[in-house]
């Protein structure tokens, strides 16, 4: 079956502004997809939402929204819902790096909200419509930060965590219904993310990935696993720290990091 057959002819993507989810939105317009795109910047969006449209003929329809906004995802779902969604993208997340002690506490609270409430509430809101049509995808943007507790980036590590264990339960609830979950654990990957993070660059050093390479990876990999991390180096340095007592990997983790945030 054709992409666009079992995943179409509509994606929502999330965080389309920039970095990942501005890559996932092109790929999927290579594979003719339709596309509802939303991030807060609206000038952004329609940069892109023009270029896809000139480019690869497709309809791009842009929705600017603070997602964490009092009842954005319903507002999110009402603008959606005249259009036939089969996929959802829930990428949009941002991160933050230092002592967990000097983390802003608003900036902590909108963390978790985007990070965590906004992607389970969209699985909540819009799979109900993917098991009526008895097909569809839904993937959420975890990270290889989900996979180990992160000392210096401690509550966006659990952020992801929440989100790659979501994923990869719902994979197993939907398996049989037609639709596929999938959660995408990128490693250090270029976008705005690390500027925004207060993480100094380039992070990691030869295993920075192109936000290109992860979303076609992703895609690629939907409906074939219900978790995917991006890369050999990253695949390899989280099957070694499944082996060490957790304490010892998060001690690792903790060293590495220690030295990439902005005093
Ligand atoms: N880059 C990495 O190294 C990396 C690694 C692992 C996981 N990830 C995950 O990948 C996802 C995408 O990150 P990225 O690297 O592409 O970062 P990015 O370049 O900073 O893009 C983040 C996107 O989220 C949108 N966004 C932020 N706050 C929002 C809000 N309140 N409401 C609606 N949209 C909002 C931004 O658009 P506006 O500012 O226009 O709203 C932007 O489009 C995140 O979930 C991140 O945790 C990234």
């Amino acid at each position: 079956m054709e992409f666009s057959e079992k995943y179409g002819p509509w994606a929502l993507v999330t965080g389309a502004s920039a970095g990942l989810g501005a890559a996932f939105a092109e790929s999927l317009a290579k594979r003719g997809m339709h596309l509802l795109l939303t991030a807060r910047r609206e000038n952004r969006l329609d940069d892109i939402t023009n270029r896809l449209t000139s480019q690869y003929g497709i309809d791009v329809v842009s929705i600017p929204l603070d997602l964490c906004a009092p009842a954005a995802v319903e507002a999110l779902a009402n603008k959606a819902a005249k259009y036939e969604i089969g996929l959802v993208i829930a990428n949009a997340g941002f991160g933050w790096a230092g002592p967990f002690l000097q983390q802003d506490p608003e900036r902590l609270k909108e963390m978790v909200k985007l990070n965590c409430e906004v992607p389970a509430l969209m699985a909540r809101t819009f799979l109900p419509e993917l098991e009526n049509q008895g097909r569809g995808g839904f993937m959420i943007i975890a990270s290889t930060a989900g996979h180990v507790a992160t000392p210096w980036m401690a509550a966006y590590g659990a952020t992801k965590a929440f989100d790659l264990h979501l994923g990869e339960a719902l994979a197993i609830e939907l398996k049989g219904k037609g639709i596929d979950v999938l959660a995408v654990c990128p490693g250090s990957t270029k976008s705005e993310f690390h500027e925004l993070a207060n993480i100094k660059a380039p992070v990691f050093r030869g295993i920075h990935a192109t936000a290109e390479s992860l979303a076609e990876g992703a895609i690629n990999s939907l409906g074939r696993k219900p978790s995917w991390i991006h890369g050999f180096a990253n695949r390899f340095s989280l099957l070694i720290t499944k082996y060490l007592p957790r304490k010892l990997a998060t001690w690792i983790t903790g060293k590495a990091l220690s030295k990439h945030y902005r005093s």
